[in-house]
């Protein structure tokens, strides 16, 4: 499954200016946003109904990681919202992965909200080969370690993973194509690559074999958010 829309970061540390960009767009386009933790700590749920409340959907993405029995109590909350998408850290372990999945559907049945999706963090991209096998001391190394986490969410009844556009092709080869492969880092041949460093254009990720993309700065911090959004759409639906 292909999301359409690219997903919004919202990398914003504030609800104003969050509303603000937001109504850089008309009225009628429903986008898909990404609100993560700096800003969910400092708006809140507020925020959140009130993105939801002008017809976008969002992916919430505060990747929950504790025993299992908080992770529930916690997507039990987050279930109730009516998000589209979220995440938890998938070296919380089988149980800890189960319990999320369980605890986000059992929240949204309660609500009466739609089912959200629960994507797992594998490796971060900020962790390196040499971090693996000096600091988790997984012999395997990086590639086969986050082959392995994407296995464990997915056996654990999630529906996808975040992974970066290099990542993607294996990742679909060992978890079938309907399992969600939602990678960021992505630039236009003319954007900044600020603190990203294997990034890729929208088109790029597309024949790579992601299924979503997540795209920040390229967007929010455009002169003209909107045909920035544009063009990455055209790129990445071509
Ligand atoms: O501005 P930029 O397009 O780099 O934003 C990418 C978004 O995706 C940010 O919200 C960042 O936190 C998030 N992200 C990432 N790399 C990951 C996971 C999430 O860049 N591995």
């Amino acid at each position: 499954m292909k999301l359409k829309r690219p997903i919004i970061a919202l990398d914003f540390n504030d609800a104003q200016r969050t509303l603000d960009f937001l109504q850089n767009f008309p009225q009628t386009e429903k986008l898909f946003v990404k609100i993560g933790m700096e800003l969910y700590y400092s708006a809140g749920q507020d925020l959140v109904k009130a993105i939801l409340e002008q017809g976008h959907d969002v992916f919430l993405d505060l990747k929950c990681h504790d025993i299992p029995h908080t992770v529930e109590r916690a997507m039990y909350v987050l279930g109730q919202l009516g998000v589209s998408l979220t995440t938890t850290h998938a070296n919380g372990g089988h149980e800890m992965l189960k319990a999320a999945k369980y605890g986000l559907v059992e929240g949204a049945l309660k609500a009466g909200k739609k089912e959200p999706q629960l994507l797992a963090i594998t490796q971060l991209t900020s962790t390196d080969e040499r971090m693996v096998k000096e600091e988790q001391l997984i012999t395997v190394g990086l590639e086969k370690s986050v082959e392995n986490y994407a296995k464990l969410a997915q056996n654990a009844g999630l529906d996808g993973v975040v992974c970066s556009g290099w990542e993607a092709n294996k990742l679909r080869e060992v978890t079938g194509p309907e399992f969600l492969r939602v990678t960021p880092g992505i630039r236009l041949k003319t954007d900044s690559l600020g603190d990203q460093k294997r990034v890729m254009t929208p088109d790029m990720a597309a024949q790579n074999g992601s299924s979503a993309i997540v795209v920040g700065r390229p967007i929010t911090q455009a002169k003209d958010p909107v045909t920035a959004y544009q063009a990455i759409f055209e790129l990445w639906n071509q």
